[in-house]
Formats: C-alpha cells, structure tokens, sequence
C-alpha cells in the first residue's frame, strides 16, 4: 500500500521545475549568437522571449523530469530535454493563437504575441522555436551517447510533426467544418496528435534517456497516452466551465469556433466520465514502478482537477 505524493509536495515539485526550465530557457533565449549563428535578430528574441518566459505550468518539463527521476538521469540533461519539448509547445501555442487558426486574443494572462506585436513576427517567433528544439535535444549535454541523443530527436520531431501535433491541428481545423468537408470527427484520434503527443512525449524522455527496458518504456508511453487525452478533454471543460481569469485565456472559444470535442460529443457529465477513466488507465499503467510512480500518478490527478 503505497501512501501516494502529498498534493503540497507535488506543487513544490511542479514550482521547483517550473523555477528551473524558466531560468533555463531564459539562457537559451539570450541575445548573443551562438557558433555557426550568424546573428540573433532582437525583434525576433524579444518575440521568442515573450512568448516562452514569465507563464506557463511548464508541466511537459516536469514530465520529462519526473519520468527521468524515475531511472536516475541527471537532473540537468533531464531539465535541458524538457525545455527542448517546452519550446515546441510554446510555438504550438503562438501558432494556435493566431488569426488564421484560433484567433485568440489572451495567452498566459497576456496579449497573444500577434496581438503584441504583429503576424509575421509571431509566425517567425514559432518557427525560431521550433527550430531552436531541435539545436537543444541534440546537444552534447543531453547524453553522453549520440544513440540516444538520436533515439530522442526523432521521437520528438514525431510528436511534434505530421502525424502528433502539427497533424492534430489539421485534423481540429478540419473538424470545424472550415475545409467544407462534414466527415465525423474522431475526436479521440485527434485529441491524441493535436495535445497527447507532445505529453506523451515528455513521459518517454525518461526512458529514452535512463535507457529503461522495453516493459518500462512501455508502461510510459500508455500512461502518456492516457494522460495526454485526460489533458485535452480538461481543456475542453475548462473552456466551457473555467474561469477566463485564472486561466488566463478567453472561454467559450472552442463554441464559438464550432470545434468537435468530447464535450460536444458526450455531454459535460460524459466527458468527465472520460477523464476519469483515463485517469484510471494511467494510475494502472504505473504500476510496475511501485511507490518510484507516486510523483507522475499525482501528475495526472493535477490534469483532470486543475483550473488551470
Ligand atoms: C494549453 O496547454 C494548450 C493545450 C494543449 C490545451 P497548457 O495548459 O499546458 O498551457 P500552459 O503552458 O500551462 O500555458
Ligand atoms: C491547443 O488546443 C493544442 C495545441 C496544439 C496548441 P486548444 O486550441 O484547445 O488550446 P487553447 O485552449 O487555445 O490553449
Ligand atoms: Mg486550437
Ligand atoms: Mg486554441
Ligand atoms: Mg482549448
């Protein structure tokens, strides 16, 4: 019988890393150029600055370095790698927000970085991120042995492309209606790619990085898909029941935009049903991890309760 993470615990955890990926993508996103960069443009940083720094729950970070904790991988490597995955999500942001895709108005408490500044320079803010994920998985820091380094690269360029989240915002466009095609959405499929790939991603790294067993990796990777669909659909409830304020976004957008979730599928009732099934899905999966799961099974339980 395990006696599980207490919540204060947990939220020490979640703020320490938070601490952490803060000061470190705060280096990463310094002006001076690196070797082989040529220049670091300051409008461009600032873009970049503003739209990763000062917010966010930087819970993909702490993913990646709980599932790391678990297998004894240096902290640092771990810290660099979730940072790696929280420049992918930031520009996943900066690009959802966007006129032509959600047309948001409020990220994080703040103006979105369009509104702020102007289209094209948050287009190229994203794609400076994106890139920028790539230039950090693959540093020397990350692992001593390039194999890994590799494993670990593709896998995120997987979560992050055509069929994880870039796919997945294809698919939620398309299950507006707006491309005229009315096919049934499946929402689990795309909820999956658009959100659960980059989440699930971060439950990988640690194996990726500690080189666990196939058994171990396996049980990750169904707690991450589990967790990252329980993600999505609290998302879609938050954005019909949340408060604009705490969350720091506007609600009611996922209506206005006609968007297919499993809130407009199976009712409020159902969808909280959903999470909570998930949830149960990826207490189970953790189980061959013993008391060692304690922090990642109270991750999830902070997904389906949070409010933000
Ligand atoms: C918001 O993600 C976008 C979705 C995938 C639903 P988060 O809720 O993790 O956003 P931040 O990083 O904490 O702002
Ligand atoms: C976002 O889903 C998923 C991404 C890949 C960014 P949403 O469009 O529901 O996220 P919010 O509600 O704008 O944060
Ligand atoms: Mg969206
Ligand atoms: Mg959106
Ligand atoms: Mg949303």
């Amino acid at each position: 019988m395990t006696t599980g993470t207490a919540p204060t615990d947990f939220a020490r955890r979640l703020d320490q890393t938070a601490e952490e990926t803060e000061a470190l993508l705060g280096k990463l996103l310094s002006e001076a150029p690196l070797p082989d960069e040529i220049a670091r443009p300051k409008r461009l940083m600032d873009a970049m600055r503003y739209s990763s720094l000062g917010g966010g729950k930087r819970l993909r970070p702490f993913l990646v370095v709980e599932s790391s904790a678990v297998f004894g991988v240096p902290r640092e490597s771990a810290l660099l790698a979730g940072a790696a995955l929280e420049c992918i999500h930031c520009y996943s942001l900066i690009h959802d927000d966007l006129p032509a895709m959600d047309n948001s108005d409020l990220r994080r408490g703040r103006p979105t970085l369009h509104k702020q500044t102007d289209e094209a320079t948050a287009i190229l803010a994203g794609d400076g991120l994106l890139t920028l994920a790539f230039d950090i998985i693959t540093r020397d820091e990350i692992h001593s042995d390039a194999a890994v380094r590799l494993k670990l690269a593709r896998a995120l360029a997987r979560a992050s492309g055509i069929g994880g989240m870039v796919g997945g915002q294809m698919l939620d466009l398309a299950g507006e209606g707006r491309f005229g095609d009315r096919e049934p959405v499946d929402v689990a499929r795309l909820q999956q790619m658009k959100t659960g790939a980059l989440l699930r991603y971060g439950c990988i790294a640690g194996a990726l990085l500690g080189q666990s067993s196939p058994a171990q990796h396996q049980a990750l990777d169904d707690y991450g898909h589990a967790l990252g669909e329980a993600f999505q659909i609290a998302d879609d409830l938050l954005d019909v029941e949340g408060d604009a304020a705490a969350l720091g976004k506007q609600t009611g957008q996922d209506a206005a935009l006609g968007k297919t979730t499993f809130v407009t599928q199976l009712g409020i009732e159902g969808a909280k049903q959903r999470v909570r099934d998930l949830l149960a899905r990826a207490d189970s999966a953790l189980s061959i991890f013993g008391t060692q799961g304690d922090v990642l099974r109270a991750a999830a339980r902070f997904v389906a309760d949070r409010k933000n």
